[in-house]
């Protein structure tokens, strides 16, 4: 039996409990009381700090451990499963969903009161092949896109709080990406994808999320241009991620990103930083390098604290025991032990708003 633990938010949960709630019966402790589905968390005011989240996978949420876990629960409010709720995942072949991964992560959410991040429902990368092969009509594809998000987001439907519905439409310099989407459909796809989501759950709030629009530049512009048109267009959007995948040398200054930030929000939406994470790798000092990254999160996080519309933040991982970047790489808040990293003192401090 694992001892209690307080939560940072004031919370008791005993890690058995945590653990009944993903093995079961298995653990041998009553899982936790299913609670109600948290209402979607809004900052009240510029006073009150984003919420913080991340992205879990089922691997770590199975083998990792009660570090893992016990991390997970003191200190993060939100989940945003990893790869689980990918298409490749959901229907690898046509008209057979499996959705056992993405509903024990889901299930674990739910336990313990944390909102999920539906991630993603259009990509193009882990696009199963029967689709990438397939010789489609823009209807036929059209068809097969409407069907997998109804019935992906109905399932889904009052569990999951948030969607990324498009995930990374633009090219580097702001051209439509050439995915199989954008070839057979047309620019349409976006718009379309958030209709039938939208159709499916009404209550959800539908993200259009990228990476590298971080920084006043053409990426940037042409988000802003996509965006403005889908609002204009009465697209049911509710909110842009911003992915913050950034490095040691490419990061943008926080009065940059701020003005990014304020930028979208004065199109009245909701806004969050979805996929945080700082390659840190390198061989100059490693004080050095973990003090750099640290700034970086404060910089992050201090920015989403300056806008009000700025709801969350979810770090991609929480050790850098388990990270797609690789762990020579140190991006995340924790290290490989679990103990707190100068980055994680510094994202708590960047979450807290000043003034
Ligand atoms: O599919 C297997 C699964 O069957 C197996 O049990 C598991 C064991 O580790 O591995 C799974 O494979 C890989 C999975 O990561 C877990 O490592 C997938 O093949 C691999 O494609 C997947 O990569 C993920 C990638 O997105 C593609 O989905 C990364 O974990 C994930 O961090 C990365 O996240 C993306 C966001 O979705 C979008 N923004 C960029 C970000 C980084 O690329």
């Amino acid at each position: 039996m694992f001892g209690k633990y307080v939560l940072t938010l004031g919370l008791t949960v005993t890690a058995a409990a945590a653990f009944g709630g993903w093995f079961g019966s298995a653990a041998s402790a009553a899982p936790a009381p299913r609670v109600a589905h948290p209402a979607v968390f809004n900052r009240t005011s510029a006073s009150e700090a984003p919420q913080l989240g991340a992205a879990v996978n089922d691997v770590m949420l199975a083998k990792a451990g009660p570090r893992y876990v016990r991390t997970l629960l003191a200190h993060y409010r939100s989940i945003t499963p990893e790869w689980e709720m990918e298409m490749s995942q959901l229907e690898p072949t046509r008209g057979h969903f499996t959705f056992g991964q993405a509903d024990g992560i889901v299930a674990f959410a739910r336990r313990h009161n944390m909102p999920v991040r539906g991630h993603t429902l259009v990509w193009d990368q882990m696009i199963p092949s029967w689709v990438l092969h397939g010789d489609w009509t823009r209807a036929q594809l059209e068809n097969v896109l409407h069907t997998y998000i109804t019935t992906v987001v109905s399932h889904y439907r009052g569990k999951v709080e948030e969607w990324d519905v498009v995930n990374e439409p633009l090219t580097t310099d702001g051209h439509m990406r050439q995915s199989i989407w954008e070839r057979v459909i047309g620019p349409d796809y976006v718009a379309l994808a958030f209709r039938w989501a939208h159709a499916a759950d009404p209550n959800a709030r539908l993200f259009l999320n990228e990476y590298g629009a971080e920084w006043n530049d053409p990426k940037e512009h042409a988000l802003f241009q996509l965006v403005s048109g889908l609002e204009s267009a009465g697209v049911p959007l509710g909110g842009v991620g911003f992915q913050a995948h950034l490095l040691l040398n490419a990061h943008p200054p926080q009065a940059e990103l701020t003005g990014v930030l304020r930028q979208f929000a004065a199109l009245g939406l909701r806004l969050e930083i979805t996929e945080l994470d700082v390659r840190a790798g390198g061989s100059a000092p490693l004080a050095r390098r973990m003090a750099e990254e640290a700034a970086i999160y404060k910089t992050v996080a201090a920015s989403c604290a300056a806008v009000r519309a700025c709801a969350r933040v979810t770090t991609w991982g929480i050790s850098d025991a388990a990270t797609w970047i690789g762990t020579a790489n140190r991006p995340l808040p924790f290290d490989t032990h679990y103990q707190p990293k100068p980055a994680w003192y510094a994202l708590r401090a960047g979450l807290t708003p000043r003034g």
